[in-house]
């Protein structure tokens, strides 16, 4: 406990149970798939073959208001269908808010902040008339540290993924805007991403890469987004097994698939691979020309190559979804024009969710003798392009493409415009004005002039950054995967060159992923280390909620840290991608022994917690999932099957949050990895409070895929509560 009396915030104890489906009110959308197919088949009995082709078929290119379009059916008052980037906001807009990045919502682990951004996503996406919001990513997953779009999707376990998923797309489609689960599927790296295949062994697609796309088709998503890879040799949006059988038949989506921007390839092959709409419609470089569906598809229909029942059913998935959000009654016309950036001021109180983000995402690395939170300094050196807003501005480079000054995006497809951006120094200097602090500054990143600015400081905040993004840019060499796991600008040489001057010097971190830390974390000098992430618009004034203590951190990794890149076992590859197992991320150094530098969950906190108190109910029947199909997988499957519960208490000196999470290791006949996540909860706690975790673990979270279904093994569970994958505090076990 510190002997600090410090302002921060003071909550009540508060317990949060993991939301999970099952013992849960349906929080879907406006009306039931069955209704809005009801809907969707009458409607489809008033429109001609020219009316459903135009449905399905993008306009082409630039040639409607938003990234995606289709033709109106006036016969059935349907629109010009309005289809959007991106995952974290609106783009193409000024105005919109640029909230935190997928990576970073999932490193506050907490279930209410990542609902509630869905909601503001989707209600932002519906005040501009936008009918198709497209995100939330699953894919990547983060199997490869270095690639370029991980940024975008929720961290590199499938669990956490898959909440996040959910709650992300009840959150967009409960405020109306339809949501797009996306790039399905195999899509780990930017390098040839649009030639090269991947050859997912059926159990690893189950128990990785689909299972959250079987969340987002539980919680009722209304269309997916199929990816520009190959899988097993074929192009995802014309593969019959990821689209016909994975992702329809077994999962029971409802919805529509449609092509990524110029993923589609032939006209027949995708029609009858299970594609149900293509985007934009047309070649990037070609708008008139090579437009595969339109009359060309009317022609295969013709022809008897495409059955007319298959152009029914893509148009009665996009109808159905339509119907399904709500959005046949009143909603919006889109006003915007995507090609010409207007000004539209949608973000409400939205900067409330983005702030909290920042700074509940921040994950505390390293803090030692109580460094952090700060307490009015005498002085302040704050180093590093990283800590101010490039002088150029926010949006100087198209879609984010550059890294010049602080980063609080990725670039690509999935960022937006910044409304404003506040940079750690912006926030740093109003603080240091109410407590009389002087600030010293380097805003390069030339070592030598940071260490000048270092030398006489009572602290000294050196800000480093890794950026990554989408591989039709490339940004310093970084054709979208990062070339390596090292700070850009030479931030190691910076921290070092600091740290040599100031015994008191703190390392903030902006980055897309996990960055190779070992050249200065051991260094006495370096006191702290942040993880700010990719925080958004508000990255300042969360960055400063915790360094000055109104918030203790309670951010967690949503990835492994390493101590040298090959740990990961997992790279870029250049041809085809046959290099799948189970065992990415920390499932991987766990079952290897690899000791990371920081695990899976880990993140230090300014107060302490106590766990104990397990308990651990219910008996889970050995065998298979017998449920009735339902969306996601067998009914069953989702169906509560124990429940794991453990007491914890803020033992330390401050209120603060703490992430309890549960894995289980199956029983060794599962050829399993050695811990799975399966559970997680966050709890407010104020001091001397305790709170009770609940984990409820349905079928599937014990299951394995075998022999082409999902079978609980029977053995012994073993049952691991923690505050991360290797900081274990209470063990049981589970007896099948
Ligand atoms: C791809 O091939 C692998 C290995 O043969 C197989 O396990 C998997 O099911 C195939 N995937 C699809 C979608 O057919």
């Amino acid at each position: 406990m510190r002997g600090l009396s410090i302002p921060l915030l003071v909550s009540a104890a508060v317990t949060r149970a993991s939301a999970l489906p099952s013992d849960q009110p349906s929080r879907r959308a406006t009306i039931s798939w069955d209704d809005a197919y009801a809907k969707a088949t009458t409607a489809l009995a008033k429109l001609s073959l020219s009316d459903k082709v135009g449905i399905v078929t993008g306009t082409g290119w630039q040639a409607g208001n938003c990234v995606g379009n289709t033709k109106a059916a006036s016969s059935i008052g349907y629109p010009s269908l309005c289809l959007q980037d991106g995952p974290l906001g609106v783009r193409y807009i000024n105005g919109a808010t640029s909230f935190a990045a997928g990576i970073h919502a999932a490193s506050t682990w907490d279930i209410d902040l990542i609902r509630e951004r869905g909601t503001f996503l989707g209600q932002e996406a519906k005040q501009l008339g936008i009918h198709v919001q497209l995100g939330p990513v699953a894919g990547p997953m983060g199997k490869i540290p270095t690639g370029g779009r991980n940024w975008e999707g929720f961290g590199a376990d499938p669990y956490l993924v898959g909440i996040a998923m959910r709650e992300t797309i009840q959150g967009m489609q409960e405020a109306g805007v339809q949501a797009c689960a996306k790039h399905y599927i195999g899509n780990e790296q930017e390098k040839n991403r649009e030639s090269m295949s991947s050859a997912i062994p059926d159990r690893i697609m189950h128990e990785l890469y689909l299972w959250p796309f079987a969340d987002s088709v539980q919680a009722g998503v209304a269309s997916v987004m199929c990816s520009y890879n190959k899988i097993n040799g074929t192009y995802a949006c014309e593969n019959g097994g990821i689209i016909n059988k994975l992702l329809k038949d077994e999962l029971g989506f409802k919805g529509y698939v449609m092509s990524d921007w110029n993923a589609q390839h032939t006209t027949t092959g995708s029609a009858n691979g299970g594609l149900d709409m293509t985007m934009p419609g047309s070649d990037f470089n070609n708008p008139k020309g090579n437009i595969l569906w339109g009359a060309a598809l009317q022609s295969a229909v013709s022809s008897g190559q495409v059955q007319q029942s298959r152009v029914d059913d893509m148009v009665k998935r996009t109808l159905a979804a339509w119907y399904l959000v709500g959005q046949d009654k009143g909603y919006p016309t889109a006003t915007f024009n995507s090609w010409k950036i207007g000004n539209y001021n949608v973000g409400g109180n939205h900067k409330d969710n983005v702030r909290k983000m920042a700074r509940d995402g921040i994950v505390l690395l390293k803090n030692i003798g109580n460094v952090l939170p700060l307490k009015k300094p005498k002085s302040i050196a704050v180093i590093g392009s990283d800590s101010i807003v490039a002088p150029k501005g926010a949006n100087a480079c198209v879609d984010r493409g550059c890294n010049d000054g602080t980063l609080a995006v990725g670039w690509g497809s999935g960022a937006i415009e910044f409304p404003y951006l506040i940079a750690p120094l912006d926030a740093i200097k109003t603080q240091a004005q109410k407590d009389g602090t002087t600030i010293t500054t380097s805003t390069n990143d030339n070592a030598q002039q940071g260490a000048s600015a270092a030398q006489n400081a009572e602290v000294a905040i050196v800000h480093i950054n890794s950026d990554s993004g989408e591989g039709y840019i490339t940004v310093e060499g970084n054709a979208g995967d990062r070339k390596d796991l090292n700070p850009w600008h030479n931030g190691n040489d910076l921290v070092k060159a600091v740290a040599a001057v100031n015994k008191k010097t703190i390392v903030v971190i902006h980055s897309v992923g996990p960055l190779i830390l070992e050249p200065y974390i051991d260094n006495p000098n370096v006191v702290a280390v942040v993880w700010a992430g990719l925080p958004g618009q508000e990255s300042g004034n969360g960055l400063v909620d915790i360094l000055y203590g109104a918030a203790s951190p309670s951010g967690k990794l949503p990835y492994t840290i390493a101590k040298q890149p090959s740990d990961y076992g997992t790279a870029v590859t250049s041809g085809d991608d046959a290099s799948w197992d189970l065992f990415i991320d920390y499932r991987r150094f766990d079952k290897n022994n690899i000791t990371p530098r920081f695990e899976f969950g880990f993140g230090l906190s300014y107060t302490s917690f106590t766990y104990d108190a397990l308990t651990v109910t219910g008996a889970p029947t050995a065998g298979p999932a017998v449920g009735a199909k339902a969306p996601g997988g067998p009914a069953d499957l989702f169906e509560t099957v124990a429940t794991v519960t453990a007491k914890i208490t803020n033992s330390g000196g401050v209120a603060g949050a703490e992430v309890p999470q549960l894995y289980i290791g199956y029983p060794a006949s599962a050829n399993a990895p050695p811990k799975q996540l399966r559970g997680f909860n966050k709890l407010n706690l104020a001091v001397g409070a305790s709170g009770t975790a609940t984990f409820k673990l349905r079928r599937r979270d014990l299951s394995v895929w075998e022999g082409g279904r999902w079978v609980v093994p029977s053995g012994e569970f073993g049952v691991f509560v923690g505050a991360s994958s290797r900081d274990v505090r209470l063990t049981g076990k589970i007896t099948v």
